[in-house]
């Protein structure tokens, strides 16, 4: 195509991507949106994206693609493993002795194709085979349709799974089932215990429960720190008094204004949450 995406056409991408998801994207990024975009504007025949923009101010099941080519999904499984080691060796542990009989409830809140929750799910279903007491519940959610069919589907291969077989090959082979040629699923266990829906951050979610574990990690970069602060918010009401929220290696809370404390590299809780129910949680 040798449409080209003027600079005025870009703004308004930046604007409608910001409204719809909360994303910023800086504005030297435009070989970058037209990259994602030029693909869909082909397909559709258009003769430009200006009718691209108009299509998807007009038509809800092209802003929902839209969101799909935007967002960006990279993920993998036991992604930055000291977090992993700390909920398999303290939180788990000081969770499960402290909540008898209860379930606990977790929420991989920017779920991407699922190898977040399905690492947790790996990581709970080890627990439980230890503990038999032990319940867990996983909610996945994002806000790209994409995403999520992915991780209903549930089927891994490729990159993400070669570096789980080859980085924690006990828990891959325990948990880990082959479904056809080099694709795997989670064991059916596991999978029972996990769901997933699209979900918008900057929404309240409306699940009535609140979750002791919420995974919020490598999404909050994408946004300028005003947003931050928004979702870290509408988060904290979802947080159960005790619970913890986990951030990505790459993000920090320390200069935004957010009702959560620090507890160690990565971990938050409440603000109200007394200081003893980091032993007890
Ligand atoms: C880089 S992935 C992170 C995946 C996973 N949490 C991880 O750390 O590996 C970021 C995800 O955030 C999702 N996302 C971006 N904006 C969002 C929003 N406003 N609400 C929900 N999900 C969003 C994207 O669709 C994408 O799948």
């Amino acid at each position: 195509m040798s449409v080209i995406l003027n600079e005025s056409c870009f703004n308004e991408f930046l604007t409608l991507i910001h409204r719809l998801t909360g994303i910023t994207i800086a504005k030297n990024r435009t070989s970058m949106i037209e990259g994602r975009l030029r693909k869909r504007v082909l397909a559709l025949n258009l003769p430009s994206y200006e009718d691209y923009l108009k299509r998807v101010q007009s038509d809800r099941m092209e802003e929902a693609q839209f969101i799909d080519l935007v967002t960006t999904n990279e993920t993998y499984f036991f992604r930055t493993p000291r977090v992993w080691d700390h909920l398999r060796n303290d939180f788990l542990p000081a969770w499960f002795a402290s909540h008898p009989g209860a379930t606990l409830k977790a929420w991989s809140a920017a779920a991407s194709s699922g190898e977040e929750a399905h690492s947790l799910g790996v990581i709970c279903q080890s627990f439980r085979d230890q503990n038999s007491a032990f319940t867990y519940q996983i909610q996945g959610t994002d806000i790209s349709g994409e995403m999520v069919d992915l991780c209903r589907k549930g089927e891994y291969s490729g990159r993400s799974l070669e570096l789980f077989q080859r980085t924690q090959p006990e828990l891959f082979r325990r948990y880990m089932v082959q479904a056809s040629d080099a694709i795997f699923q989670v064991h059916p266990e596991i999978k029972k215990r996990l769901k997933f829906q699209t979900h918008n951050l900057f929404h309240s979610f409306s699940s009535p429960e609140k979750f002791d574990l919420i995974l919020l990690r490598n999404v909050l970069i994408y946004f300028k720190t005003d947003d931050q602060e928004k979702v870290l918010s509408l988060l904290a009401s979802k947080l159960s008094a005790n619970g913890i929220l986990v951030i990505g290696e790459s993000e920090s809370l320390a200069h935004i204004r957010v009702p959560y404390r620090h507890v160690e590299p990565l971990i938050y809780r409440l603000a109200t949450s007394d200081a003893t129910a980091k032993k007890a949680a």
